[in-house]
């Protein structure tokens, strides 16, 4: 019996079957479209011709209607399905209850790579679901990145995983409208990132600048000191940021949506704390 069944064979499912092989497992491959397996079996991979094959299923796919699409109605009886592919948290919830009926057993997942960065270091997955079925194959899993045990509840894995990139697509969109910002005096893009790098590294860092460090408490204290940069001094600048793109003749979702929240903010009084503040109208809608 092989080691690890792989279902989905888009650009991850293929770099997670190949470095499985890599790593030396004997691995299986099930793809709804068949033919995208045939590099994979030239590489070593059995192509099986149910996706329900051995003990242990990774499923990386569109969705997690995708999974329901492939496995059926085929009973699940001591198999342990792990899935990394996109959903929301209900929805891996539910999965994990439509597997646990069919006898199996659920481990969710995000993992935090593109798949060029599979199985390389500091790659890492969030896993959620029952612990004792992660250790159990936490050994094989390791071979794509390191194992990050979340929880017990199913969707904390994509809770992990979907709070991360919204920090991950909503930075790279800033810098796409700074780019197209500076581009319309004619600066180039690649002008910026030195500055955005710096940027980036000094919010990570202990310093001064260290927001996330900053945030991370204050958010957990639930104060906000604004003395030296207030939320109102930001909420009035970013205003301006929006009036120079407006100016610029650059579209304005996001930096419109971003002063709203902050006016929003400042308009409930706290005016005076500082951007962590930012996080009270966030939690009340
Ligand atoms: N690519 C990345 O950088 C990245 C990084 C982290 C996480 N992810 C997540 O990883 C998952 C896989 O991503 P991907 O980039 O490999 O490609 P993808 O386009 O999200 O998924 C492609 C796979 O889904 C299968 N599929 C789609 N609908 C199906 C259905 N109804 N029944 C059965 N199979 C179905 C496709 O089968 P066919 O070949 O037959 O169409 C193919 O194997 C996604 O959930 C994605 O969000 C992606």
């Amino acid at each position: 019996m092989s080691d690890v069944t792989v279902i989905g064979l888009g650009p991850m499912g293929s770099a997670m079957a190949r470095t499985f092989l890599a790593a030396g497992h004997d691995v299986t491959v099930w793809n709804r479209t068949a033919s995208k397996a045939d590099p994979l079996v030239a590489e070593g991979a059995r192509r099986a011709a149910e996706p329900v094959t051995g003990e242990l299923l990774v499923i990386s796919q569109i969705s997690y209607q995708a999974m329901y699409d492939s496995l059926g109605e085929a009973r699940l009886d001591g198999r342990t399905v792990v899935n990394l592919s996109s959903g929301t948290p209900a929805e891996l919830r539910e999965a994990a209850r439509w597997v646990a009926e069919r006898g199996g057993t659920l481990i969710t997942a995000g993992i935090m790579v593109p798949p060029p960065g599979i199985g390389q270091p500091g790659a890492y997955t969030f896993y959620s679901g029952p612990k004792e079925a992660l250790d159990r194959h936490a050994g094989t899993l390791e071979a794509l990145s390191a194992v990050t045990y979340v929880g017990e509840d199913p969707g904390l894995a994509m809770m992990f995983y979907q709070a991360q990139l919204f920090v991950f697509w909503s930075s790279l969109t800033s810098f796409m409208y700074a780019a197209a910002l500076l581009g319309t005096a004619g600066v180039r893009p690649d002008a910026l990132v030195p500055f955005v790098r710096e940027l980036h590294a000094d919010l990570a860092s202990d310093g001064p600048m260290g927001y996330i460090k900053i945030l991370g408490e204050e958010l957990g204290s639930g104060v906000y000191p604004g003395d030296e940069n207030s939320l109102h001094m930001q909420a009035v600048g970013m205003g301006h940021v929006v009036e120079t793109l407006r100016a610029a003749g650059l579209e304005t979702t996001v930096p419109e949506a971003l002063h709203r929240l902050f006016a929003r903010a400042d308009a409930e009084g706290r005016g005076d704390e500082g951007i962590g503040t930012v996080v009270e109208s966030i939690r009340k809608p």
